[in-house]
């Protein structure tokens, strides 16, 4: 039986990752594959429920974490594995990563802590290729600043938190580059398109 593949998405607010997400969906359907985007905290029911109450309301961290990972689960068990078991292909914006970054690097959440969680939902399920988009945090707060009028309370935090999260998305790049690859996204657009064709031809 034929597996589809996994790709996740990541970086800090507003370095530009979500413009790609649906180009890259589009690249991969026009060589043949069934695509199915999705995001997180989100891509099902009960985790647009959770995100909405995650993203709009101030709580304990471990609380934050816990509450993403139970999305995490509906959104793995729901609509990942069926995907890929029926040789789907899955592109989502943001995954794990995420929570190693902004829980973890962001609000000071323990790494050992989340790799329970991680151990526990996942079930050694990872992404065959998670694109970090990076951008220096100047440039990140100026795209943020002209695409949305209204800031969620994750795109509120100051540099210090960013940071924190973007130096945890370099150690995530180095410690797994067979996984995880940077793409400086402060470049235009069709250039760091080109680059993203090779990487998923080579997928
Ligand atoms: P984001 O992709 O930035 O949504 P949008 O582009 O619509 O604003 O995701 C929302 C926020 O959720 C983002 O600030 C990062 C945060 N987040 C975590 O803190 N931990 C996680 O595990 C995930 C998946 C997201």
């Amino acid at each position: 039986m034929t597996t589809g593949r996994f790709i996740s998405l990541e970086g800090v607010d507003g370095a530009g990752k979500s413009s790609h997400v649906g180009w890259i969906a589009d690249w991969l359907r026009r060589r043949g594959h069934d695509v199915v985007v999705t995001r997180e905290p989100g891509g099902t029911d009960i985790g647009e429920k959770l995100r909405r109450l995650i993203l709009g309301n101030p709580m304990r961290i471990e609380t934050e974490a816990l509450l993403m990972f139970a999305a995490r689960q509906e959104h793995v068990c729901e609509v990942i594995r069926p995907a890929l078991s029926t040789g789907r292909w899955v592109v989502s914006d943001r995954f794990t990563d995420a929570s190693y970054a902004y829980q973890g690097a962001g609000r000071g959440l323990s790494a050992e802590r989340i790799a329970v969680l991680e151990d526990w939902v996942l079930e050694g399920l990872k992404p065959d290729l998670t694109l970090i988009f990076d951008v220096p945090l100047e440039l990140a707060r100026t795209r943020l600043a002209a695409s949305q009028a209204e800031w969620d309370r994750f795109e509120r935090e100051g540099e210090a938190f960013f940071d924190r999260v973007r130096k945890a998305y370099h150690d995530r790049a180095r410690t797994d580059p067979g996984r995880v690859r940077l793409i400086d996204s402060s470049r235009p657009m069709d250039i760091i398109r080109v680059e993203l064709e090779v990487i998923l031809s080579r997928l």
